[in-house]
């Protein structure tokens, strides 16, 4: 007799105990809109023109929390546009630290530097900026490609859809009313799901009611969860955002949050 002994130790305990400790990394819980986007302490710049100088941000401290949506104004020469320069990582201050989702920008190479502006900030300007020999779609792909994402196509033309532009698809900018070229503007800065949306002067090359759906779409997105920063000399556009923060020869001479 043959005591066929299987051995069925089948070794259960290989039960794959997934313990799937992926840590989605994907922080973007935009719910809790607690963490701070925006750190920047004690900026100052100066240019030199010819013989003097001109003082464009004098020792600026500003916080920006995710998903607030803000406006910076001030007159003419207040230092908005050299401020929104030094948020969007395009331009480096004389002195001051600068934390933009934690990260201490100022302390990255070039390179780097580039790599954070591309990915995690979105730039609306008054001007559109867009490629004339490129239609709405390849406009708003041309961030991902840069950064080298993939599916850049669907991705662009969800964004596009966001901004009510899903039926202009194939139109280049000069074939589309200012408005429409500008929200293909803000479906570009979008694209990258960038960490803040810097808009400078975006209404200020379209009639006041065009203007008004631009900034009802900035409320849109706002909502969404994005965090918003809308640079501007309008007090009209300003009022759009509950905080307002006011310039004035470089420095905050305001910073008010109204009601929701
Ligand atoms: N490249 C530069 N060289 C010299 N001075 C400059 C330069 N850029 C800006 N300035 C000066 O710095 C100050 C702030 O300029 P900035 O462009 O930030 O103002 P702004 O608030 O954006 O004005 P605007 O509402 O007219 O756009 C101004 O006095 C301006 O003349
Ligand atoms: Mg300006």
């Amino acid at each position: 007799m043959k005591s066929t002994s299987k051995s069925t130790s089948k070794r259960t305990s290989k039960r794959t105990s997934k313990r799937t400790s992926k840590r989605t990394s994907k922080s973007t819980s935009r719910s809790t809109s607690t963490r701070m986007i925006i750190d920047a302490q004690s900026l100052s710049k100066t240019y030199r023109l010819g013989g003097g100088t001109v003082l464009a941000l004098d020792n600026l401290n500003l916080q920006v929390q995710e998903g607030e949506m803000l406006a910076i104004a001030g007159s003419s020469g207040s230092g908005k546009s050299t401020l929104m320069h030094v948020i969007g990582c395009l331009d480096r201050p004389d002195k001051g630290t600068y934390r933009l989702a934690g990260e201490d920008v100022f302390k990255l190479s070039e390179n780097r530097l580039a790599e954070i502006r591309n990915r995690r900030i979105g730039f609306v300007f008054q001007t559109f900026n867009l490629l004339p020999r490129m239609d709405a779609l390849e406009n708003v792909e041309l961030p991902l490609l840069y950064a080298g994402f993939r599916g850049a196509k669907d991705r662009a033309a969800e964004s596009l859809k966001k901004v009510g532009l899903a039926d202009r698809m194939h139109h280049e900018p000069n074939q589309l009313s200012g408005g429409q070229r500008q929200r293909v503007a803000i479906a570009r800065a979008l694209v990258t799901n960038p960490a803040i949306l810097l808009a400078d002067e975006p209404t200020g090359n379209l009639d006041s009611r065009t203007g008004e759906e631009i900034l009802a779409l900035f409320g849109a997105l706002n909502a969404e969860g994005n965090t918003i920063i809308i640079v501007t000399h309008e007090q009209d556009v300003a009022k759009h955002c509950r905080r307002q923060v006011h310039l004035r020869d470089g420095r905050v001479v305001a910073d008010r949050t109204g009601p929701t």
